[in-house]
Order: C-alpha cells, then sequence, then structure tokens
C-alpha cells in the first residue's frame, strides 16, 4: 500500500538588469524607483556593501550615495553603517566573508523586505548574493556591478557562489537579485586588465550563439583594445543581453540538465585559475579555455581552421595571452593538469559531462565527452603559437 500528496506549482520571476550612468546623482530616479516597487509596509532598510577597492579608486561614492537617501528621507532607511570587503577572488576564498556579512545583517536588522546593495566585481557580488540569498532564507538583493564582466557576465546571472575546498563556487544558490544596475560610469577606475578580461565573455557568447555579434567585436576590437567608453558599452549591452535573453528562454535558468552552454571554455579555465593560486584572472583563464577548445573543434573535425584562426586572432588582438605556464603542470601519472578541469567540472554541474564546442562561428553545440590525446594536441599547438610570438 502506498499513499502520497502530489502539488505541483511555478514561481514567477521577474529579472530585470538596467542601464544607467550616475545612479547616485540625485536627480537620477533609477534606484529609488526600484526601490519603491518593493512595495514594503514600511521604509526599507538598505545595506550597503562596497568592494575596497572600488571604494579606495572612487572615493566620493559612499558620500554621494548618502546624499543620494537624506535626498530620499522618509522613504529608505539607509544604515548608518557599511561594510567595506576586499574585492577580488580572494573574498570568495575567505570563509571570514559571508560571515562577516551574515553578522551585518543580523546587526543591523534587515528583514525579507530590506535590501543588501552589493555595489563591486564578479567576486564581492557573488559573496553578496549568497549571503543575501541565505540570510533569513533570502533578502533582497541588488547588484551593481563595477566591472566590464560583472556588468556584461556575473551581475546579470541569477547565482552566487563562494569557494571551499580549493574549488570554485563549492557553495552557492541559484538567486534571482531584486534588481541589477549597470552603472557604466564605475568601471571609469577600473584597471584596463580587469577590463579586458571582461570582454572575452561577450566573444564566448558570440561564438557560440551569434555570429553577427562576433563580427561587430571585430571590427570595434582596435576601439576595445583602446578601451574606448563607447566600444565597451555597447559590447556590454549586447552581452548582458545574451546572457539574460539565455536565462529566460533557455528552458533551464537554474540549471538543472548537464548542458552549461554559456561556460564555453570555461572547463580548462576554472582549472586553470585554481592552478595558479588564482594568480590568472577569470577572463585571462576563459581567454585561454576558449582557445584551447577551439583548437580542440578543429583537431576533432568539427570546425574549420580557417574559422578557428579568425576566432584566436580575434582573442589575440584583444590583447590575451593564450598560454599559461600552469598548462605544462602534469599529474602522477604524466597528464596535464588541467584535464582534471574535466571531472571537476562534470562534478560540480552534476550529470553526464556536457562540454560545448564549436561547429563554426556562432554555433555552439555540445558533446559528452572529450579526448585527453586530442587536449594535449591542442595544448601543443598553443605552446608552439605562444613560443613563436
Ligand atoms: N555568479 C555568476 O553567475 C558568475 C558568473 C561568472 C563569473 N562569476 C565570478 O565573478 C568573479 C570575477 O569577477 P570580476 O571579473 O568582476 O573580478 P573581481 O570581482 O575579482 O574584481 C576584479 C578587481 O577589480 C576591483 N574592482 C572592482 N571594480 C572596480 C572599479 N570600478 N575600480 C577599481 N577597481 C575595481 C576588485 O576589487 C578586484 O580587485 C569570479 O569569481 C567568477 O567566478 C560569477
Ligand atoms: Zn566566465
Amino acid at each position: 500500500m502506498s499513499d502520497r500528496i502530489q502539488a505541483g506549482f511555478a514561481v514567477k520571476y521577474e529579472h530585470q538588469v538596467h542601464f544607467t550612468r550616475g545612479v547616485f546623482r540625485r536627480d537620477n530616479p533609477l534606484l529609488a524607483g526600484v526601490l519603491a516597487s518593493g512595495k514594503a509596509a514600511r521604509p526599507p532598510r538598505v545595506l550597503l556593501v562596497l568592494d575596497e577597492q572600488l571604494a579606495n579608486a572612487q572615493p566620493g561614492l559612499f558620500s554621494a550615495i548618502q546624499h543620494y537617501f537624506a535626498g530620499r528621507e522618509g522613504q529608505f532607511d539607509l544604515a548608518p553603517e557599511r561594510l567595506l570587503i576586499p574585492g577580488g577572488e580572494a573574498a570568495k576564498n575567505d570563509e571570514t566573508s559571508v560571515e562577516g556579512l551574515y553578522a551585518a545583517i543580523e546587526r543591523n536588522g534587515l528583514c525579507r523586505h530590506g535590501y543588501v546593495i552589493a555595489i563591486g566585481g564578479g567576486a564581492l557580488l557573488d559573496v553578496a548574493g549568497f549571503a543575501a540569498a541565505t540570510a533569513h532564507r533570502g533578502i533582497r538583493h541588488i547588484r551593481m556591478p563595477s566591472t566590464v564582466l560583472g556588468q556584461n557576465d556575473a551581475g546579470v546571472g541569477v547565482k552566487n557562489g563562494v569557494n571551499r575546498f580549493g574549488k570554485k563556487n563549492f557553495l552557492g544558490t541559484f538567486a534571482p537579485p531584486f534588481a541589477v544596475i549597470n552603472d557604466f560610469e564605475l568601471l571609469a577606475t577600473l584597471p584596463e586588465r580587469e577590463k579586458r578580461g571582461g570582454y572575452i565573455e561577450a566573444v564566448k557568447v558570440a561564438l557560440i550563439r551569434d555570429r553577427e555579434f562576433f563580427e561587430r567585436i571585430e571590427r570595434s576590437r582596435d576601439a576595445l583594445r583602446a578601451f574606448d567608453p563607447t566600444a565597451m558599452e555597447d559590447l556590454i549591452r549586447r552581452c548582458a543581453e545574451a546572457h539574460v535573453r539565455h536565462i529566460a528562454n533557455g528552458g533551464d535558468p537554474f540549471e538543472l540538465g548537464s548542458a552549461r552552454p554559456l561556460d564555453f571554455g570555461h572547463w580548462a579555465a576554472h582549472k586553470l585559475e585554481q592552478l595558479s593560486g588564482f594568480r590568472i584572472q577569470h577572463g585571462e583563464a576563459v581567454a585561454i579555455g576558449i582557445a584551447l577548445d577551439v583548437a580542440y573543434s578543429v583537431l576533432a573535425g568539427h570546425l574549420d581552421a580557417v574559422e578557428a584562426e579568425r576566432v584566436i586572432a580575434l582573442i589575440e588582438s584583444l590583447g590575451f595571452a593564450l598560454w599559461a605556464e600552469e598548462l605544462d603542470l602534469r599529474n602522477a601519472d604524466g597528464e596535464p593538469a588541467v584535464v582534471a578541469g574535466l571531472e571537476e567540472f562534470r562534478e560540480h554541474l552534476g550529470g553526464a559531462l556536457t562540454i560545448t564546442l564549436l561547429k563554426g562561428i556562432g554555433q555552439g553545440f555540445e558533446v559528452n565527452s572529450m579526448d585527453t590525446a586530442k587536449i594535449r594536441q591542442a595544448l601543443e599547438q598553443l605552446s608552439a603559437r605562444a613560443l613563436k610570438a
């Protein structure tokens, strides 16, 4: 004998990503409108979490925020305390970052109708998003990415995560933020290395989905290499849009299946970041990971060599190095150490190994295995190319 009660239910999310300039200029109504749209019964408490490097680079930021809220007294209740967390991957590796956030959320009495506003790079947003998603089982969270990668990729999605056991994003949740606000002016102080790092996620999206976007990036490569703001904004907007459309229309916003097309080039990248002790930044590692999977796609007979050369040339012309000494590291059995990234990638996702490769520019497709001998060959090609350069 058995019995059961079953009930299906659906939860609807509205994922809003806004683009603006000068979000904290007093006459900019965007943030106030977003906060007010939460229709809290009383003025909601707002806790600010700032990326420390951003706060140092833009010393006027906090006082601008205070003025913004001072002009809206009675509507919102800005917590007098602001939290500064050192940005970068260290924030995700350091267990005390999340603890510090929980303590601040508790100390400042935030409830589920309160807001954590996090302003910073993708790493800081991941930490703040995780803390906000788990404190009280979920506090409203507004992300304001201050890096190119944050604005076009890391910050516009619905997940968060912190690193544990030396593994990226071992802890995390799928928790759509209340809103994402991309303020292009926040990027003004970003070092060039970080700006460039974000470009590769746009190249990635273009490669798997959108040939026309790839060609657009090709046409603006010189402007991008010179960090021209207009070219950067165009790239960010289009890439962010592709991400949001993928989440909304891709059929698997919370990644319950095995496929993760937007992680093209990432199986090797995550491993490489880890092998380098995070000396190599995410975007830099992704550039190498993409080059590797492009070379592999040719060796496996999926991609035309001329198309592959065009891809690799674009990535190089944006200023990325396509080799790192960590690619020479070997396991005890003599295999390139980076190959372990495949199994770690599968384990993180669950299910069958699913890797995106290329059939052409704008045409990603999935495979369920990779041949280690061909990976080694692809690595040799990258190494030879780097030596020649
Ligand atoms: N949650 C997701 O869906 C998702 C997706 C992709 C990537 N990520 C994560 O995002 C992280 C990478 O993010 P990132 O590329 O933004 O790098 P980052 O967060 O490491 O920031 C790079 C550096 O720039 C500093 N910084 C940030 N904004 C600045 C500014 N405007 N001026 C001066 N300095 C500034 C930061 O303090 C940091 O030192 C990785 O941890 C990656 O795993 C998350
Ligand atoms: Zn990425």
